[in-house]
């Protein structure tokens, strides 16, 4: 065991865990952050997205270890009152069915609409491809990542 301090949601909190411990599993359960989900495990479905010093990251293929003092983020802290543009957007256009995916969709469209904020169609197309979606809401998520691109610009 190690002891690391993490810089989550803007918060320091201190986990004493394996050096080799996947941050999905520290998020959910040693820190109570079960927002995130635990989807495939290796890195294939996007469920467990979160930030790592803004950048969408797979949490459960990234050690702890690897973390250092690089700020995450996660579902629970993107906006304090679950209020950012996109999850406004999500409630719009209705887009979970199970919601399974979905904080990793929205972690991912965050950290695509922070760097690219006025994306085409094809575009936000790319930057999601590689969230899965069992219940096929893909039309919805498309439609609501725009709508919120567009309140932001
Ligand atoms: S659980 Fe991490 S990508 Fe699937
Ligand atoms: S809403 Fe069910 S997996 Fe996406």
């Amino acid at each position: 065991m190690a002891t690391f301090n993490l810089n989550v949601n803007g918060k320091t909190l201190q986990v004493d865990v394996l050096p080799d411990t996947p941050m999905l599993w520290v998020l959910r359960d040693h820190l109570d952050l079960v927002g995130t989900k635990f989807g495939c495990g290796i890195a294939q479905c996007g469920a467990c997205t979160v930030h790592l010093d803004g950048v969408a990251v797979r949490s459960c293929s990234v050690p702890v270890s690897a973390v250092g003092e690089k700020p995450i983020t996660t579902i629970e802290g993107l906006s304090e009152a679950g209020d950012h543009p996109l999850q406004e957007a999500w409630v719009e256009h209705d887009v979970p069915q199970c919601g399974y995916c979905q904080a990793g969709q929205i972690m991912n469209a965050a950290a695509f609409l922070a760097r690219n904020p006025k994306p085409t169609d094809q575009e936000i197309e790319n930057a999601m491809n590689g969230n899965i979606c069992r219940c096929g809401t893909y039309v919805r998520i498309r439609a609501a990542i725009k709508d919120a691109a567009g309140k932001m610009g």
